[in-house]
């Protein structure tokens, strides 16, 4: 048993010196002929077997698998990391991972949510909430709480999208002011960017699908003069600090007073160019104190509260900032138009 042992440690070191040696699968199955195949040097000492003492035959049988099994085993991993390093040098010959690959195409937002995203960023900062609304309204909502009872020519300005007598596509942002009031008590300052939709032909300057952002602020004492400083420093922030706005009489049914809403022109800075059909001004919105009648329809108490409230159109603003002339091109996304932008 002794010189088995012996034999078969001297064996598994000349296998192992066999196995360092071979450099490729070839030579690996050279080795294994030597060692297993039909004369190899373990099928030898496994034929021996026959002359050991019949009480010694088993043993040395079991202790022989076991040493076949091992260099078997010893074969394939030997194969498996041949296999690995011909790949890996095939790999490092064509590949060069040190080379740079081609630029990355990077997106953007769209100019419509870029501008909405910075104006809800601007009144978060000073305490708004931001509100959504849904896109479709029943008209007590877009109309009747808003100071827009059914035979009002107001509803004639807004050409809308009925789906029921009673139910429309929203005209505006504005019936939000409603379900936020109603929602909560006052103070109230909420921000609602959205889509809003009317039946206009389309063309360079009107969609029928667009988007406005709508601002409200309700509670004791509020006043115009807190519109104005909102609304000049969300201009700034959205146009430089050198930006101006104005505010123009005028006449909307849920605010009184109403004004209309001017910011100076890009292009000229106000001294009139063709972008503001030379004006110096381009109007980006409408605005007022929010009318008692309004108020009153979501149970504020226009003794105790007052607010105002604005509606701007986001397109008319992203035209603006992007130097866009016709408002189709947010929409088209012609590929022109869309990497000149990024
Ligand atoms: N809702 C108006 C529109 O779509 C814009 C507007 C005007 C909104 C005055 C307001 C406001 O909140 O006070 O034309």
């Amino acid at each position: 048993m002794a010189d088995l042992d012996t034999t078969l440690r001297e064996l598994a070191q000349r296998f192992e010196a066999a196995i360092a040696a071979a450099r490729d699968e070839h030579a690996l199955d050279e080795v294994r002929i030597r060692f297993l195949g039909r004369t190899g040097e373990l099928t030898v000492v496994r034929r021996g077997i026959g002359a050991l003492p019949p009480a010694e035959r088993p043993t040395a049988g079991k202790v022989i698998n076991v040493a076949a099994d091992a260099m078997e085993a010893r074969l394939a991993a030997a194969r498996a990391s041949l296999e690995r390093a011909s790949i890996d040098a095939s790999l490092s010959d064509s590949i060069d991972v040190t080379f740079s690959g081609p630029p990355a195409r990077r997106g953007m937002l769209h100019p419509v949510r870029a501008v909405m995203a910075d104006v809800a960023h601007y009144f978060s900062q000073h305490g708004f909430a931001i509100v959504l609304g849904p896109e479709i309204e029943t008209d007590a909502n877009n109309f009747d709480a808003l100071n827009i009872p059914p035979d009002h020519p107001a509803r004639e300005g807004f050409d809308s999208f009925y789906l029921r007598p009673d139910l429309l596509l929203r005209t505006h942002t504005s019936p939000m002011q409603v379900r936020a009031m109603r929602a909560s008590g006052p103070p109230i300052a909420v921000i609602v960017p959205g889509k809003a939709y009317r039946r206009d032909a389309v063309d360079a300057r009107h969609l029928y699908q667009f988007h406005q952002v709508e601002g409200l602020m309700v509670g004791p004492g509020i006043h115009f003069g807190h519109l104005k400083g909102l609304l000049t420093g969300m201009m700034r922030e959205l146009f430089g600090p050198a930006q101006d706005i104005r505010f123009r009489p005028s006449f909307f049914p849920f605010t009184e007073p109403s004004a209309e809403v001017d910011v100076s022109c890009p292009g000229c800075g106000g001294a009139g160019c063709r972008t503001c059909s030379g004006s110096g001004w381009i109007e980006i919105g409408g605005s007022g104190m929010v009318h008692p009648n309004v108020l009153r329809s979501v149970g504020y108490d226009p003794d105790g509260v007052t607010g105002w409230a604005f509606g701007c159109g986001l397109e008319r603003i992203a035209m603006k900032k992007y130097d866009v002339n016709d408002i189709r091109e947010f929409v088209e996304n012609k590929p022109a138009f869309l990497e000149q932008l990024a």
